[in-house]
């Protein structure tokens, strides 16, 4: 069977300057190293702003700081003349390995259709950036449709056409859920999860859907992270508030099965 790296991210949004973000990521490498880490397996990933990845990337080599670098979003394009567009090129060149795409966030505040996410998933590929396609229900589509119809269609949009095998993570973020305070239950992610796993088997391959990891987003915390990571197909966390809180990520690090 395919053992997936538990992977737990941490997405700044728009918090933390650049020198915040070095103090921050000092103290959260202390912190776990300090506790021996003691899920050694999972994988830690920071999110922050644009104009914090330079700054990160030279504190994580510099350091030997084993966190995984990722920034929050992308242009569909490569080069050329689109002002205050950053390209995959430039990500790529700053050793990013992940790149989060259809944030809720973005599609409510910056109008990312489903098309323009599919571009910009497409746009990670071609550079090797792994993109974590987010998806989620708003409160309305719950009540119309149920949790999992909007998040599947989301997904099936976003992997159209791609190669089998493609990599790439899932983030399963209910839109209801995020920065309310009000997490989904363990029981709602893992049935919303495996409609995904589906999903990705279909556009993908079993082997892909496999080794993908799936993460929920919404609400995660210290104490719940242990609950989602319980269930089979839940994978890791995408966490936003409690991202910025140095010991509550850390605990969110070292939740224990
Ligand atoms: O991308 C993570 C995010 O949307 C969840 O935010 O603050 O509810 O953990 P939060």
């Amino acid at each position: 069977a395919v053992t997936r790296t538990p992977l737990i991210a941490g997405n700044w949004k728009m918090n933390l300057d650049h020198l915040q973000a070095v103090a921050f990521i000092q103290k959260l490498h202390w912190t776990l190293r300090d506790a021996k880490h003691e899920n050694g397996s999972v994988e830690v990933a920071v999110f922050p702003p644009f104009t914090d990845l330079r700054t990160v990337q030279t504190l994580l080599d510099a350091d030997k700081i084993p966190f995984a670098l990722g920034a929050q979003d992308l242009s569909v394009h490569d080069s050329g003349a689109y002002t205050g567009e950053v390209s995959g090129v430039f990500l790529a060149k700053l050793r990013c390995r992940y790149v989060i795409i259809g944030h809720s966030e973005r599609r409510e505040y910056h109008a990312e259709s489903d098309d323009v996410v599919a571009a910009k998933v497409r746009a990670a590929l071609r550079h090797e950036l792994v993109p974590v396609i987010c998806v989620g229900e708003t409160a309305e589509d719950l009540e119309a449709h149920g949790a999992s119809a909007v998040p599947v269609a989301q997904l099936k949009t976003a992997l159209d056409g791609l190669p089998a095998g493609t990599e790439i993570v899932v983030a399963y973020e209910p839109v209801w859920a995020i920065g309310s305070g009000q997490a989904a239950t363990p029981e709602q992610a893992q049935d919303v999860c495996a409609k995904l796993r589906a999903v990705v088997a279909d556009a993908l391959g079993a082997d892909a859907a496999a080794a993908t990891r799936i993460l929920y987003g919404g609400s995660v915390k210290a104490a719940n992270i242990a609950g989602f990571m319980r269930e089979p197909d839940v994978d890791g966390a995408l966490v936003g508030g409690a991202s910025l809180l140095v010991d509550e990520f850390a605990a969110i690090v070292r939740y224990q099965k």
